[in-house]
């Protein structure tokens, strides 16, 4: 640091200086973070001290370009002078407060990474059992209203064609289920590093409800159906939510050979026909990649999972193409991220925190704005 300064260019590079010097020490941090148990609590409690060193030093650099400027324009000549100094000292001004703005933010990023530290040791089951009575009951309400807006949404009868063909109508599976699966399937792919693209297909989506929630938790979401019906009903949905990256579209679950291009893929015993059920398992379980998340709420699928080859992590979670032990440790992974379910950051200007939040976020912790007062 300098510890004299005469102009605004010392001020202005004085600054650079001061913010690459933070922006070290917090991408430093960030990359404990991504560690997330194996990190070293020494140095971060360390990089800590340091970022709350420079946020008050930041204070004191304030104070003394402010008595650098009125000392200036102190020793001005005449009014025009000091006009001309107020200009050169103006843009510099602004930065330095715009930037005191984002430091003021580090309480906040602090308390981020002291929750990180702490629960860096513990493990949060992917399916909490313990609720309250109220819970429950407010839950359960919940889950009723949802239903009311489902049977809304979705007035259409099932087709002749489609019942033949042996599928069930637009059964909505309870929606507080729904989320806690999808929970646990986001967590996954936290543990498994699977931030950039996450898409999900409803198979069997009905009017369209699931996958407008699953966008709450992956970028991408899709359902197909095989009732067009449905189909034009879920698209109306998805576009009068100005959800611009889903799709729903016309399908077959039995002959759609799009399944590989997916991540999570949730199939809620869309088929009746045992033959064409289990068929329709394999189909899916063939075509995706090794490690792909199936969300598989009903009770056939948690008795043959095993034999189609995938491990079952956790409640109605599987892993394709995954053995058991492989599934387990994936699950004490996922176990260890936080249990945040990150909004979308894409409109946000970035800031000297970026790095953290991103890192922190992809380890399910964020920063405690968005829980809202009771
Ligand atoms: C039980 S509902 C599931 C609705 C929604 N996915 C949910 O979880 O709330 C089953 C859906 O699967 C669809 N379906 C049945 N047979 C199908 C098939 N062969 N291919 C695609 N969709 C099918 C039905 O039209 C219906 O919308």
């Amino acid at each position: 640091m300098l510890d004299t300064v005469k102009n605004p260019q010392d001020v202005n590079a004085e600054l650079q200086r001061f913010r690459e010097s933070l922006r070290q020490n917090v991408v430093a941090l960030a990359a404990e973070m991504t560690l997330r148990n194996k990190m070293n609590a020494r140095k971060v409690e360390a990089l800590c001290a340091q970022i709350d060193m420079s946020v008050r030093e930041y204070s004191t650099i304030l104070l003394r370009n402010n008595t650098a400027r009125v000392a200036e324009e102190a020793a001005a000549a005449t009014q025009a002078d000091v006009l001309d100094i107020r200009r050169a000292w103006g843009v510099v001004s602004a930065r330095t407060n715009l930037f005191r703005v984002e430091l003021n933010q580090w309480n906040m990023m602090r308390d981020l990474v002291r929750t990180q530290v702490t629960q860096s040791r513990k493990r949060v089951p992917l399916y909490d059992s313990r609720q309250s009575e109220t819970t429950r009951s407010q839950i359960s309400a919940s889950d009723d209203v949802f239903d009311w807006v489902h049977a809304i949404l979705n007035t259409v009868k099932q087709t002749e064609e489609a019942r033949e063909q042996g599928g069930f109508p637009d059964i909505a599976l309870p929606n507080s289920k729904f989320h806690r699966h999808l929970h646990a399937a986001y967590r996954l792919l936290l543990a498994k590093g699977q931030t950039a693209r996450m898409r999900f297909l409803d198979v069997g989506c009905g009017g369209g409800l699931k996958v407008l929630s699953a966008l709450r938790y992956f970028k991408e979401a899709d359902g197909l159906d095989f009732q067009q019906s449905y189909v034009d009903i879920a698209q109306a949905l998805l576009e009068s939510a100005g959800a611009t990256a889903s799709n729903a579209f016309h399908a077959d679950a039995l002959t759609f050979d799009g399944y590989g291009d997916y991540d999570v893929i949730y199939f809620y015993r869309p088929i009746r026909d045992q033959e064409k059920i289990i068929e329709m398992e394999r189909q899916i379980v063939d075509q995706v990649s090794e490690g792909t998340i199936l969300v598989a709420p009903y009770v056939g699928f948690g008795a043959r999972h095993a034999d189609l080859g995938c491990g079952r992590v956790a409640g109605h979670v599987y892993m394709a193409k995954t053995s058991q032990k492989e599934a387990d440790r994936w699950r004490r992974m996922a176990e260890q991220t936080g249990v945040a379910v990150v909004h979308s950051e894409e409109e946000r200007v970035p800031t000297i925190w970026t790095p953290l939040l991103e890192a922190s976020r992809q380890s399910g912790y964020d920063v405690k704005r968005y829980v809202q007062p009771v």
